[in-house]
């Protein structure tokens, strides 16, 4: 056990003990033992990069049948229509750019870039969303990108300006093959552009539920500084994000090649002064994210006690750390909705609660929802008006249980 980007030695400080793999939703009737692992999360005593301590296959996680689409919400189609945007005005405004998206997914970022007539590759190794960015013109090659695919698209098409991640770089444990790989394919004065929950967003929400086996880094400034430096880079820029509960937005150049913007020391400084890495601020987050717990549990038992009807909203992969954690099944949760295909039909992994579409959710309306799928609160709310003004009550649990 040590640390993936330094080989520092890692000291645990949170475990949220044996953990499905969160997107493997289950076919009913399937009695086959599902994967399990321990997840707990460190930092490293060198770097300051807080990682999982245990590593899931990712052919376990990203296959043909990988879940997860990026179309799925109305806030994330928009947050993504105006990167491209912005990439198209700065970064590939020059002669017959060309930009490498890893992690593509469904291509709800890439298509835009397509349809502005734009050199594109999406590198995405689930295929059966690999197939759907394909649909809408993207054009994708289905690989995970390291070090070796790097150097193919190298040869076959030549440097790119820009490499672009979304929610997927925190996923990918080889950095290291990572960063040579952008390395070869990245031009001389290109940025390597990608955004991540951010650590001091999860530790200030006590957003425990971001932790689970594909959320493999939990980056902040002062890591991703330093794991930058380490292969030539430099972090040269930052920006904060809204979307999925608070992440950051990081630029990488080669050292030397970009201007550094001034955002970059303000975050260092404001990460320093929060205590982000501090070993008591890690082990606060643990305590807090116990009661939090605790506080869940007991609202739920309570209502099912009192014979009160409750469901879920949205089944998603962070939902895995919250249900198996504090033990949540179908007792507690009878089913939760979900507007993702691929999800319906299914039993949760590990908890085993049915997923239904999200027509079942008005037919009648429970008496509470527990929102499992929060970093969407803003527009799941608005869609589902009609359940608070039937009386229906959210339950929240970032950054503490309530009622809403
Ligand atoms: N970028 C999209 C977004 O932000 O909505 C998708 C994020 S999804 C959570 C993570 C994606 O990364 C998955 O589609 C997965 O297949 C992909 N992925 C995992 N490892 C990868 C790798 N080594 N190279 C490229 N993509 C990878
Ligand atoms: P995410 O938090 O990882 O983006 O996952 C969100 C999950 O919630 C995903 O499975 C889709 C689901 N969802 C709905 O069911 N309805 C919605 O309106 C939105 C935005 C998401
Ligand atoms: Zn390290």
């Amino acid at each position: 056990m040590s640390c993936r980007v330094c080989s520092g030695r890692l000291t645990e400080f949170a475990d949220f003990g044996r953990q499905p793999v969160s997107d493997a939703f289950v076919t009913p009737g399937d009695t086959r033992e599902e994967f399990s692992f321990r997840l707990a999360v460190g930092i490293c005593e060198t770097c300051t990069m807080v990682q999982l301590l245990e590593e899931v296959p990712r052919e376990r996680m990203f296959h043909e049948a990988y879940p997860y689409l990026s179309s799925g919400s109305s806030v994330m189609r928009e947050h993504f229509q105006a990167l491209a945007k912005s990439l198209l005005a700065t970064e590939l405004s020059g002669p017959d750019p060309f930009v490498v998206e890893l992690g593509c997914n469904d291509g709800t970022m890439l298509r835009s870039i397509a349809e502005a007539g734009v050199r594109h590759l999406g590198v995405e190794p689930s295929g059966g969303v690999a197939d759907l960015a394909a649909s809408k013109g993207v054009r994708v090659v289905k690989d995970f990108f390291e070090e070796a695919t790097a150097r193919r698209i190298r040869d076959a098409d030549g440097p790119a300006d820009v490499i672009y991640a979304a929610n997927t770089l925190c996923h990918i444990p080889y950095m290291e093959s990572i960063l040579s790989g952008v390395d070869a394919l990245l031009r001389p004065d290109g940025v390597f552009v990608f955004e991540d929950p951010y650590l001091a967003d999860i530790l200030e929400r006590a957003s425990f539920d971001q932790i689970y086996d594909e959320h493999f880094f939990f980056f902040a400034a002062g890591s991703v500084q330093e794991m930058a430096r380490r292969s030539g880079f430099e972090l040269v820029g930052v920006e904060r994000l809204p979307v999925h509960g608070g992440e950051v937005r990081y630029t990488l150049a080669r050292a030397g090649a970009r201007r550094r913007s001034p955002a970059v020391d303000e975050l260092l400084a404001a990460e320093a002064s929060a205590g982000v890495t501090d070993l008591a601020t890690l082990r606060g987050f643990a305590a807090r994210v116990e009661r939090t717990r605790d506080e869940l549990v007991e609202l739920l038992t309570g209502l099912r006690d009192k014979g009160a009807t409750v469901a879920g909203y949205g089944a998603t992969a962070k939902s895995a750390t919250v249900l198996n954690y504090c033990g949540i099944g179908p007792e507690l949760v009878p089913f939760i909705c979900d507007t993702t295909p691929a999800k319906q039909g299914r039993l949760t992994p590990g908890s085993g609660i049915p997923v239904r579409g999200p027509e079942a959710f008005a037919g009648p309306y429970p008496e509470y929802a527990v929102l499992f799928a929060w970093n969407h609160a803003e527009e799941i709310m608005a869609k589902e008006r009609a359940f608070r003004e039937a009386g229906g009550r959210w339950i929240l649990y970032v950054p503490e249980v309530r009622l809403v």
